[in-house]
């Protein structure tokens, strides 16, 4: 028989949005469900995205430092050095488990009830979780509602995936061998970071993209093309402007149709072992139940909401990647406290443009706020100051010295308006360029506040300075 529980808010959803909205509730006093249906808390970011992207990216660092030589120049000779291919997956795994199972312990600690189950809302204060055959196991009348459904792999028209040869991220991140010859189809975030991955373990790595630069969406071009000179260094191969119109399996081999973008005659066929299809992702919200309450998708399969992130059911609510704004876990997150906070009477505010993005490639690439490419467009006069990494005392002694911190402001007010950096801690250091952003910073706000020192922060510092006054000191 289905159960019945009557609580004040119900999470759909327990990835970084709900999860976090979860607790969020409970601390606020609310009796809080969430409806999971996956095995495991934490979502795509935990399960299948952020954590074990990073896991893989961090063992094939460390393999290729030491693979690759690169530990010869600390006086640290290591011969005959291998990859065990099981164990990097195995630490993986570790991380993902502990990960996910301390969500579980949160929401004991916190008093959320995880319902697993498919979650289907059935009214404006009613949600029914189903099992996997689609029967009942609960009803669940509840004042408010917030779906946090997340998103699901873009598929490529044609391709299927066999998550071995064929695969989309997830396949990418349970490999059983190194592939001789990967493509990746589209070098935004997901092609650079999984493909480095396999590059870095052993793999030649092609990327095809349709634009005519990497990284994605927000990139300042200074930092994109950078970036690809470091790739190009590393020996990945780039078909920008192309088009990946088919794929198909022959043998052992798949054979990818290309064509140039701009003059479509110029066509190709490329050769590899395994091809990952990264083109995005699109909301998830299968069978929610939508339809029947008249909340419309729009034309991306987005859910519409006001700033308060209701729909148009005042007590239904969405937050994360199935609505508006940039797919990352921390937009996600922060979208999950202000909407419990707004239903528990209080302010309900995110600035979108303090929303920081971060590639993680060796050296890190981080960014906030405007590109020079969006101030041009929206005509807004802008200084640059830059420092190199190369003449910063810590990047030396670790001999870290790639790439550099450029900061944007305001001609007239000095206030930082974008700040962009690639550097070994990019993804930790973005976070002070946030909170001076948040703050309202000028630049010379940054360049009077004491840096430790020796630290790669003190780039981001004289960057500042070199922002507000035309001249580091150390440059
Ligand atoms: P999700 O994490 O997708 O969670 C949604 C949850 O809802 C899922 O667990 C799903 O099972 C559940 N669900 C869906 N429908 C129902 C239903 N009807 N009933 C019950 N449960 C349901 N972002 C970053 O910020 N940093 C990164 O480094 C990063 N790396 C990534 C790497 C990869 C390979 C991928 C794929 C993504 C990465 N992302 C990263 C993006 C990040 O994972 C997402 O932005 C984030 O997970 C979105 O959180 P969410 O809560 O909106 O949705
Ligand atoms: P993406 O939008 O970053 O990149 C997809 C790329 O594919 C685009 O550059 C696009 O031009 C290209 N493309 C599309 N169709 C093509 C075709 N037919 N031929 C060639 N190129 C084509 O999406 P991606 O990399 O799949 O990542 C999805 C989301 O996951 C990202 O939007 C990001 O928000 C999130 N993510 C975040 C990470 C982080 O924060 N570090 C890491 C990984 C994912």
């Amino acid at each position: 028989y289905a159960s019945t529980i009557e609580a004040d808010l119900v999470v759909i959803g327990g990835g970084p949005g709900g999860y976090v909205a979860s607790i969020k509730g409970a601390q606020l006093g609310m009796k809080t469900v969430c409806i999971e249906k996956g095995e495991t808390l934490g979502g795509t970011c935990l399960n299948v995205g952020c954590i074990p992207s990073k896991s893989l990216l961090n063992s094939s660092h460390y393999y290729h430092l030491a693979h690759a030589g690169e530990l010869k120049k600390f006086g640290i000779l290591v011969d005959n050095v291998k990859l065990d291919l099981e164990r990097v997956m195995e630490q993986k795994r570790n991380t993902v488990k502990a990960l996910t199972g301390g969500i579980a312990s949160l929401y004991k600690k916190n008093k959320v009830e995880w319902v697993k189950g498919h979650g289907k809302i059935t009214s404006p204060n009613q949600v029914n979780a189903l099992g996997p055959d689609g029967s009942v196991i609960s009803t669940i009348n509840t004042k408010n509602i917030i779906i946090a459904t997340g998103s699901e792999v873009t598929p490529f028209p044609g391709l299927e995936f066999d998550e071995k040869q064929i695969i989309s991220s997830t396949g990418c991140l349970s490999l059983s061998q190194v592939p001789k010859k990967f493509i990746v189809i589209g070098a935004g975030v997901i092609g650079l970071e999984l493909g480095s991955v396999w590059q870095r373990l052993g793999a030649e790595v092609t990327a095809v993209e349709f634009l005519p630069t990497i990284g994605g969406v927000g990139i300042d071009g200074e930092v994109s093309q950078m970036i690809q000179k470091m790739l190009v260094k590393d020996s990945w191969n780039f078909k920008l402007g192309t088009k990946v119109t088919a794929a198909r399996k022959q043998g052992n081999d798949i054979i990818v149709s290309v064509e140039n973008v701009k003059d479509p005659s110029k066509k190709e066929e490329l050769t590899c072992d395994t091809l990952l299809v990264c083109v995005g992702r699109r909301p998830y919200t299968t069978n929610l139940g939508l339809e029947d309450l008249g909340i419309e998708r729009d034309e991306k399969g987005r859910i519409p909401v006001n700033n308060r992130f209701q729909t148009v059911v005042p007590s239904i609510y969405a937050i994360g990647d199935c609505i508006h704004g940039p797919m990352l876990a921390h937009k996600a997150e922060d979208e999950g406290v202000i909407t419990v906070e707004g239903i528990a009477g209080g302010a309900v505010h995110i600035d979108y443009n303090c929303v920081p993005s971060v590639i993680y490639l060796h050296p890190e690439v981080g960014w906030v706020g405007k590109s020079e490419e969006d101030l041009k467009k929206e005509g807004i006069e802008y200084k640059i100051g830059k420092f190199p990494y190369l003449a910063n005392s810590r990047a030396k002694t670790n001999a870290e010295t790639e790439g550099f911190v450029k900061i944007l402001v305001d001609k007239n007010t000095d206030k930082i308006l974008g700040v962009h950096m690639i550097c070994s801690c990019a993804g930790e250091l973005i976070n002070e360029a946030v909170l001076a952003m948040e703050y309202g910073a000028s630049a010379e706000d940054v360049a009077r506040t004491c840096h430790a020192h020796p630290t790669f922060a003190e780039a981001f510092k004289e960057a500042n300075l070199a922002a507000y006054f035309g001249k580091p000191i150390n440059f």
